[in-house]
């Protein structure tokens, strides 16, 4: 049996070379690595693809230690990272890599969605229908409308990463991934000319500080309660290591338990060691990051101050009750479906991993019967071009069906003001078929905009969303005077005055047509489509986007079915330095948390290989 199995890996190889085995790893391991690397520059399309995820089918045969020292050297010879970025990311994220490699069908949906998704040389497979069954036909309710109750505040924060090493005085301008460190004796305060200051830097992941002085701005607005959407840990991926990680958890949690009252949190892509790796049930549980679940379970007891939040420490999702309300929080894992978590490239991919969404339709079920209302929270976007298509559409079919229990969702991520609306009809999005409303906030660590947070007014009833007021902070304050947190647009009187049927009564709410209807005016009116752009960054290196890279960000608005959003993966794109931003484009639109990782580096990579081939033919 193992011998079968060995033996289609192998064969091939033992074709390629034989050597004693004694040698085999430093001597294959070179032919290998220029094997690879030439694979990678014949990669163009689909076929080339699944050719070169054969080629590193069969490197994953020898072992992961074998397959990492490859893909090290294939890393080192692109130049795509430094060498201790390429040995530190391959090393951490290589035995996950390895686990789905190792099994993977070439020609497979699985494999196709990894060239689709990852390097963009195959067509984004089509989305597998999935039975979802709901235990009870939709009933005829609908969103209840606005309660005229006074409003209560309520505060969204996201992506933190403050970066617990960040030192004031050293150098912005490095050669990594994050600066603002002292990687060498250049780097060091007094021995650069381009010196962080004390509150930040775009280049950088924040200091401690910053998210003290956020906490100290949010706690003065005295809100009802918060969510936060994930994302403690700093972007030194090649760094990241479990001790690293509990200490950030520590720092950051420890910091919104000493200022903030009530606080719901949700899992982020980065809130594990190496990051993005979240398996199923279904791989070993060796792989398992149990103690990042456990760290993350007790810190969300003791923000939100409940007894006990039940399941969260099996993969990361909880639904509470808020208390005296009939608000009901459902928390969910959305790096289950996130293209960067290599395992869920396992075969065959699976419909619902851990049974999640099942849960999901569980827990609104008992909501809808109960009559309470329900904010989904989570990190990841359903819509976002991150997402895998087919657990969007599945997500979706559950909003669908639960549209009058659910009053919002709420994401980060993207690092990005933006938002995303739902539709019963995807052939025909109109204000009268949106059905649901996503508010993705940016993110507080400044790499693609300055710092922000965002306080919603929420009706106390229905709690539906009525208004938001952006708040945004300068972060070039000097050492002695925090930054100056001040609001920056609220989105009632950016956008409720540009509708056709002006929204400007405080008490109505921001629905799902009233955010249609926004994407409407942005179509008639190019200036309220450029104020939702400059917005988008905060005013942060605003990339030119005219004609068709406007209509493509409309239909992303109002793509929450990721099938629909109009993105198309173009070949290595993932690898513009965030330098180009300010070129435009929608591929070039970026979260910025796809500049760190494997699976960015592995398309980088691929880019550099392009760029190699292009030279080799002139
Ligand atoms: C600054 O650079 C000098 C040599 O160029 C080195 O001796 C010194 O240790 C550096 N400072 C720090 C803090 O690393
Ligand atoms: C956790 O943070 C607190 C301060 O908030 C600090 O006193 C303590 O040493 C930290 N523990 C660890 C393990 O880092
Ligand atoms: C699109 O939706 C609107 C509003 O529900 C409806 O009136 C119209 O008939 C629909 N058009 C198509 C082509 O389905
Ligand atoms: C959206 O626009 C339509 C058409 O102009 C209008 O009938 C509807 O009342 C608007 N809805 C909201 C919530 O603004």
């Amino acid at each position: 049996m193992l011998l079968l199995k060995m033996k289609q890996a192998a064969l091939v190889a033992l074709l390629v070379f034989w050597i004693p085995f004694a040698n085999a790893h430093t001597e294959s391991a070179e032919s290998w690595i220029s094997n690879i690397w030439d694979q990678f520059k014949e990669a163009v399309d689909c076929t080339s693809c699944q050719a070169l995820l054969g080629g590193l089918k069969l490197v994953a045969g020898f072992g992961d230690n074998f397959m990492i020292d490859v893909l090290t050297g294939v890393c080192d010879i692109s130049g795509a990272e430094d060498p201790d970025v390429c040995a530190g990311v391959i090393a951490g994220e290589g035995p996950s890599v390895h686990y789905s490699l190792k099994n993977l069908k070439i020609g497979s949906h699985t494999a196709n969605t990894f060239c689709a998704s990852l390097v963009g040389l195959c067509k984004y497979p089509k989305v597998r229908e999935y039975d979802l069954t709901f235990p009870a036909p939709k009933p005829s309710t609908s969103r209840p409308p606005p309660s005229g109750e006074p409003p209560i505040k309520v505060v969204h924060f996201s992506d933190t990463h403050v970066d617990l090493a960040y030192e004031t005085g050293s150098n912005y301008a490095c050669s990594k991934p994050i600066c603002c460190r002292t990687y060498n004796e250049n780097d060091a305060p007094g021995n650069t000319s381009s010196p962080c200051g004390p509150w930040g830097n775009s280049r950088c992941d924040p200091p401690h500080r910053l998210q003290e002085s956020m906490n100290d701005a949010i706690a003065d607005l005295n809100p009802a309660f918060s969510i936060y959407t994930g994302d403690v840990v700093p972007h030194d991926v090649w760094l990241n290591d479990k001790s690293e990680v509990l200490e950030n958890f520590n720092a950051t949690y420890g910091a919104m338990e000493k200022s903030l009252g009530q606080v719901y949190a949700a899992l982020g892509n980065h809130d594990s060691a190496p990051l993005n790796l979240f398996p199923s049930s279904k791989v070993p549980s060796s792989y398992n990051p149990q103690w990042a679940y456990d760290a993350l379970t007790a810190n969300w007891i003791s923000l939100t101050g409940l007894p006990s939040i039940e399941s969260a420490d099996e993969y990361g999702s909880y639904s509470v009750l808020h208390p005296n309300s009939n608000l009901r929080i459902i928390s969910y894992n959305s790096i289950f479906y996130y293209k960067y978590n290599f395992f869920a490239y396992t075969e065959p991919m699976e419909y619902d991993p851990n049974g999640q969404l099942k849960w999901l339709i569980d827990e609104l079920q008992a909501a809808e019967t109960a009559s309470e209302r329900v904010w989904l929270i989570s990190h990841i976007p359903y819509g976002n071009s991150d997402h895998f298509h087919d657990h969007s559409h599945y997500f979706d079919q559950i909003v669908q069906r639960y549209d009058a229990t659910i009053a919002a969702l709420f994401f980060g991520h993207t690092h990005l003001d933006e938002f995303q609306v739902s539709y019963s009809d995807y052939n025909n999005r109109t204000w009268d078929t949106a059905t649901a409303m996503g508010y993705i906030a940016p993110s507080m660590t400044p790499t693609s905009g300055p710092p922000s947070f965002r306080v919603y007014d929420i009706d106390p009833v229905t709690f539906g969303v009525l208004d938001f007021t952006q708040y945004i902070a300068d972060i070039n304050a000097p050492e002695q005077t925090s930054p100056e947190w001040v609001p920056y647009y609220s989105a009632k009187e950016a956008y409720g005055s540009k509708l056709a049927s002006p929204v400007t009564d405080p008490s109505a709410e921001l629905s799902p047509a009233f955010w249609h209807n926004v994407t409407v005016a942005m179509e008639n009116d190019p200036t309220v489509f450029g104020d939702f752009w400059a917005r988008r960054t905060r005013g942060y290196k605003v990339p030119s986007c005219t004609g068709d890279c406007i209509s493509g960000e409309i239909c992303a608005l109002r793509g929450a079915d990721a099938q629909y959003n109009c993105y198309v993966q173009k070949v290595g794109f993932s690898f513009e330095k965030r330098d180009s931003l300010g070129e435009g484009a929608r591929e070039r639109v970026l979260p910025e948390c796809n500049h760190a990782g494997m699976a960015p580096l592995l398309a980088k990579i691929a880019q550099r290989a392009s760029i190699a081939r292009e030279m080799e033919k002139h």
